[in-house]
């Protein structure tokens, strides 16, 4: 017998985490298992391995200090390495006293959860929202999740949505404690601007809420575009989230960061990641490349080659007559497939994706997973190795096209 709250877990039909390591267990290669899987499902860039192993490489040392305890929150030059980093986004001089890492990106969240909410408090999220922050707000802090419901084609956030769902919230006698944001967005792709990252601030402000910036694709923006990093602004209210999972294509070193200028918020995330320390030589490594010559240099190369990726992929889908929200940051596409659904319901989605998944071994993800309200829109994640790429998008377009 379990506990109740771990048999709510366990409850949970993970099946997009299933798909994933199906993939893993039988993964397409062009040689030696041509029939394999293609996983467009996960958000990975695989494009990096090459030009980030050399620096990772000269980065590893060997220190005994690092081999006790350090400070659970993120060894001092880890975070002043962190900081140094992080300061080219913000335009200003940041405190390394105001970072607090954590293993992952996910975990920071939830301790921004545990930090900002008592159970039954709310954290506005707009919709499609990526499917982890379902258990890393949610699952162990027993916040609820409100969607706010953006709609396609262009799935646009405006203020007037932020400030009705919070009505909508507290006119049931509800508490919101925060707005969570991802920008660049998963899976969107917008970038939100000055402007409306201003008006977010100040609304947060007005209305005695916490406004999460989840960050974690900052450097992965295409050609001309810009990414606006919610650390040009102070404010107590604002809180970054960042990570080493997908601009530097390390989602397996589980690292993620947070940035606050709330004193409390701080104190209570020191102290909570206790249960989610990043192992010293990690962080060693990581503030070698931190700190590497060549860091800029390969973010040109990765951007360059998510880029080529992009338009790579976007020539094809548009070959077969599929059209996608337009990407402007991050790594994933998101897919209007609702012509291919045999009748515009959800039932019909998940049969499209079963389909997908069954016959083509190819693996997108759909969106009811990430509680989009208009069924019929599918993610792909674009940073696969070219060949899986091109395998994938061929098998994936003979299928729409007998349907
Ligand atoms: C928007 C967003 N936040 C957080 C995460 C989780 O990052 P990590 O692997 O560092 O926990 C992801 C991973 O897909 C993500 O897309």
């Amino acid at each position: 017998m379990i506990s109740k709250r771990a048999n709510r877990w366990t409850e949970d039909d993970a099946y997009l985490v299933r798909a994933h390591f199906t993939c893993e267990t039988d993964p397409f290669d062009s040689a030696e298992n041509p029939d394999g899987y293609v996983n467009f499902g996960t958000a990975q860039n695989h494009l990096v391995f090459d030009t980030i192993a050399p620096l990772l490489r000269e980065s590893v040392e060997i220190v005994e200090r690092d081999t006790h305890y350090n400070e659970l929150h993120g060894a001092k030059y880890f975070r002043e390495a962190i900081v140094d980093f992080l300061q080219n986004w913000a335009g200003r001089s940041l405190e390394p006293d105001s970072i607090v890492i954590a293993v992952g990106a996910s975990a920071i969240l939830e301790i921004l959860s545990f930090a900002l909410c008592d159970p039954g408090d709310t954290i506005l999220v707009p919709t499609p929202y990526y499917p982890g922050f379902d258990h890393d707000l949610a699952f162990r802090s027993d916040a609820v999740l409100e969607p706010i419901h953006l709609r396609g084609p262009e799935f646009r956030l405006s203020i007037t949505d932020i400030e009705e769902a919070y009505t909508r919230v507290t006119s049931r006698g509800a508490r919101v404690a925060a707005l969570l944001i991802s920008s660049p967005n998963n899976p969107l792709g917008h970038i939100y601007d000055e402007e409306l990252t201003r008006q977010m601030v100040d609304l947060a402000d007005r209305l005695g809420i916490h406004l999460i910036l989840d960050e974690i694709y900052a450097e992965s923006i295409l050609p001309r575009m810009e990414h606006y990093s919610g650390l040009r602004i102070r404010n107590p209210r604002l809180h970054i989230v960042y990570g080493f999972a997908k601009d530097f294509g390390l989602s397996g070193y589980k690292v993620g960061i947070l940035h606050s200028e709330d004193p409390e918020v701080l104190k209570a995330a020191r102290i909570l990641s206790y249960f989610h320390t990043v192992p010293v030589m990690i962080q060693r490594t990581l503030t070698g490349l931190l700190r590497s010559e060549r860091l800029e240099e390969f973010f040109v190369t990765m951007r360059s080659r998510l880029d080529t990726s992009y338009r790579a992929t976007t020539a094809v889908l548009a070959g077969q007559g599929i059209h996608h929200v337009p990407v402007q940051g991050g790594i994933v596409l998101w897919l209007d497939l609702r012509p291919h659904l045999r009748s515009i319901t959800f039932e019909a989605e998940q049969g499209l994706w079963a389909d997908i998944f069954n016959e083509c071994r190819v693996n997108i993800s759909p969106g009811n997973a990430f509680h989009c309200s208009e069924p019929g829109w599918f993610r792909l994640c674009f940073t696969v190795p070219d060949d899986h790429r091109v395998e994938g998008l061929r098998r994936f377009g003979e299928h729409i096209k007998k349907r």
